[in-house]
């Protein structure tokens, strides 16, 4: 089972995150308000805002555990060209989470483009690949 949860203020990590559900035949969530989630899959969005990653993004990862997540594929925009992967991570691993390895991240103004939905589709795509081939 896939599931696609990401945290975004202002829409462009949503952006992203609706294109990967789109391929992967679900329907995005906010991590706001959201219940723990049970998933062999699950794509995970997030943005930095003043260096870190978003508290509500935070408070979803602790619900998370290994035994109801089978891997984790971290997605992000950022204005730093880097991506918000390495903070993402860290936060999952402090939960004993699998973070493969394999991420997207686009800047917040390429987000909306059709160009970063093409590298966001072939993203969703290869994850699910690799995750089936185990
Ligand atoms: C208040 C605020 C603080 C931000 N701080 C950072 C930052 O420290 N580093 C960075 O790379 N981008 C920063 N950004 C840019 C956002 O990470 C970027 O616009 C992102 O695409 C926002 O995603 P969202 O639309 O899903 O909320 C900041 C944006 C805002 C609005």
């Amino acid at each position: 089972m896939v599931e696609v949860r990401y945290f975004s203020k202002s829409g462009n990590t949503k952006a992203v995150a609706d294109v990967i559900a789109a391929e992967a035949g679900v329907k995005a969530g906010s991590v706001e308000g959201a219940d723990a989630v049970r998933a062999d899959i699950l794509f995970l969005g997030g943005a930095l805002y003043a260096g870190g990653i978003a508290g509500k993004l935070k408070k979803f990862i602790k619900t998370l555990s290994p035994e109801h997540v089978g891997c984790v594929a971290v997605f992000s925009t950022t204005a730093n060209p880097n991506g918000a992967y390495a903070k993402i991570k860290k936060a999952l691993d402090k939960q004993g989470l699998r973070v493969l390895e394999h991420e997207f991240h686009c800047t917040g103004g390429q987000a909306k483009s059709g160009e970063a939905a093409r590298h966001a589709a072939v993203f969703a795509n290869e994850v699910l690949e690799e995750t089936r081939r185990g």
